[in-house]
């Protein structure tokens, strides 16, 4: 099974309304037709606009960067899978390690909301990774194939078709320091596997497995050549045009 590339974008708490059009415009501009998909994770006041603005590109699609676990009701301040879907997002990210560390989110309330963010057509950007004294102690490929089980490993394989995942070594999130490429292909494939294991060959081959970490123009090649990443969860890179756009021709 071919497996689709992807670069996404995840902007963060990034951009008012005004700078959100501006990043949306250039990166249509600058975009080439190609076999890999681009999808955006704007904060949510950006998802109507940037949906309008980019209706005719079938390789650019947007996502959301969080949804909340319930389908609806008094949850004040909050949004839910539904309302993103009907705003023309088809992605959601969740499981990133910043909603882990600031607000608390464990694989329990991820695995609900991935399971919201399928029964109302989201297909879930799912992010894993080790902190650095998890990995100095060797024990990340165990951390991680945990997060799977806890998260992912209730779905049906119907369902865990639409699964996308994100290596995210929590050590290299916005902090310059990448993970090599082979310890990103290490975990790849041990994503790989742990997912072999439980839903077979094929529907492993054909998993996408982005790796995500201060992935920039000069590293992502080198990163995208590994046999088993298929692409990138960018953060800081995806906020200048040109450099998501570098990255985006990186394969
Ligand atoms: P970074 O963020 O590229 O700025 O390290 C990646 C992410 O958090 O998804």
């Amino acid at each position: 099974m071919k497996r689709q590339l992807i670069v996404a974008g995840n902007w963060k708490m990034n951009n008012n309304y005004e700078e959100g059009r501006e990043l949306i415009k250039k990166v249509r501009e600058m975009l080439q037709p190609s076999q890999v998909l681009v999808i955006l994770g704007t904060p949510y006041i950006h998802l109507m606009s940037a949906q309008s603005m980019t209706t005719d590109m079938s390789n650019l699609k947007l996502a959301a960067q969080n949804c909340h676990q319930e389908v609806s009701g008094a949850y004040t301040g909050e949004i839910s899978a539904a309302m993103i879907k009907s705003v023309g997002a088809d992605y959601v990210i969740l499981g990133h390690s910043e909603r882990r560390e600031y607000f608390g989110e464990d694989d329990a309330l991820i695995a609900k909301k991935i399971d919201t963010a399928l029964a109302n057509g989201l297909r879930p950007i799912y992010c894993c990774g080790e902190k650095l004294e998890v990995r100095e102690s060797k024990k990340h490929v165990a951390l991680v194939s945990s997060q799977l089980e806890a998260a992912l490993f209730h779905l049906s394989p119907e369902q865990f078709k639409e699964i996308i995942i994100a290596y995210e070594p929590v050590w290299a999130i916005g902090t310059g320091l990448t993970a090599s490429p082979e310890q990103a292909q290490e975990m790849h494939l041990a994503i790989r596997k742990k997912i072999g294991k439980k839903f077979g060959a094929d529907l492993a081959d054909g998993t996408t497995i982005l790796y995500g970490g201060s992935c920039k123009p000069n590293n992502a090649n080198t990163l995208f050549s590994q046999p088993d990443v298929d692409g990138g969860l960018i953060g800081g890179a995806s906020l200048k045009a040109d450099d998501f756009v570098a990255i985006v021709n990186s394969f």
